[in-house]
């Protein structure tokens, strides 16, 4: 590509306002601040030092890397930890132009080991509603449930957060996907779809192109987070268009868990030339090295993507989202305005 494309790339992923579908809040913990945490709180972590952390992070698979992340997770106690954790991602989100985020947390990763469902929620949403008077971010909050563990968990999960309902957009499903297929939570997923919630799942990462399929079929997903093995089903693949589904894929993740061996093998272009509406997430951005726009200048540059590639993504990240229509619109014609001037 010319360098003056290269430039206009890189450009654009800097400016372009978009929005952030795939973030595990607990993923985003750096090492600086667990050690603040563990210290504030006492706690003993089996780190010397923060590059000792770092070190840490080379992971084979999903399970490996699982393994250290609630692990890490252990040094969040009280609600002000919850708020510092979601300040900390939203003003390093805000720094790439994010304006809208999706996130996940995991509470199950909390009240398993005896911190309450309402601390670590109260945290988050303080930290959200902060974040959006303060930095103008926008937010949907995602609860997700670990499908490690079984389905009364989930139903149990889903029970203690009734008294916050309103402020939960949706349900999700993460944690070891391997012998975990969606149908093993598809009576709670219809509870909780029963009650206006948004359905999405991760499915696809390490899972087979089946695990896609009940993801579709029996939670009947709004979104679809990372679906990379749905490509090896060209059926499953004209399913996922004609739905218009969006997925939400993790390049730096992909590439740290081993998903692929090389950032050029991210599934991200030949998904938009098959018509799926891709869109770029961090995942765990403290544990893969790279926030959103890390994300797009890693594959922008491997794959590589074209300008207009790139302003598709964006474009995509807010019509994949749960904003309602008319700010869909509005975000829409700021990204054209933004890549008109710098075109
Ligand atoms: N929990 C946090 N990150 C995850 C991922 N990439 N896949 C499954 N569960 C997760
Ligand atoms: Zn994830």
């Amino acid at each position: 590509m010319s360098d003056n494309r290269n430039g206009l790339t890189a450009k654009l992923i800097d400016q372009l306002p978009k929005a952030e579908l795939h973030l595990h809040i607990e993923g985003s913990l750096e090492p600086e601040l667990m050690f603040a945490l563990a210290q504030r709180n006492k706690i003993d972590i089996p780190f010397k030092n923060v590059e000792e952390v770092r070190a840490a992070y080379d992971f084979s698979n999903l399970q490996d890397f699982l393994d250290i992340y609630y692990q890490g997770m252990g040094v969040l106690l009280q609600q002000q930890d919850f708020y510092d954790l979601t300040i900390a991602y939203l003003k390093r989100a805000h720094a790439d132009n994010v304006r809208h985020v999706e996130i996940f947390f995991d509470p199950q990763g909390h009240t398993d080991r005896g911190i309450s469902f309402d601390t670590a929620i109260g945290g988050i949403l303080r930290g959200l509603e902060q974040g959006e008077a303060r930095l103008g971010i926008s937010y949907r909050l995602i609860m997700c449930f670990l499908r490690h563990l079984d389905e009364a968990s989930a139903f149990n999960t889903l029970e203690q957060a009734e008294p916050w309902i309103d402020q939960i957009a949706g349900i999700g499903l993460d944690s070891s996907e391997l012998g975990h297929p969606p149908s093993k939570f598809a009576r709670v997923f219809g509870a909780a779809r029963a009650k206006g919630l948004k359905i999405v799942a991760h499915a696809g990462e390490e899972g087979p192109p089946d695990y896609v399929w009940e993801a579709l079929d029996e939670l009947k997903v709004d979104r679809i987070d990372h679906g990379n093995r749905a490509l090896e089903d060209d059926e499953l693949v004209q399913r996922i268009v004609n739905d218009g589904q969006t997925l939400t894929v993790c390049p730096l993740s992909n590439l740290k868990l081993c998903v692929i061996d090389t950032i050029d093998q991210s599934p991200v272009k030949r998904m938009l030339d098959m018509g799926i509406k891709a869109t770029i997430n961090s995942d765990d951005p403290a544990y893969f090295g790279g926030y959103v726009n890390d994300n797009f200048r890693a594959v922008a540059e491997a794959l590589p993507l074209t300008p207009e590639q790139i302003v598709v993504l964006a474009k995509n990240s807010f019509t994949g989202s749960f904003l309602p229509e008319e700010e869909k619109a509005q975000r829409l014609e700021e990204i054209d305005s933004v890549a008109k001037q710098l075109s």
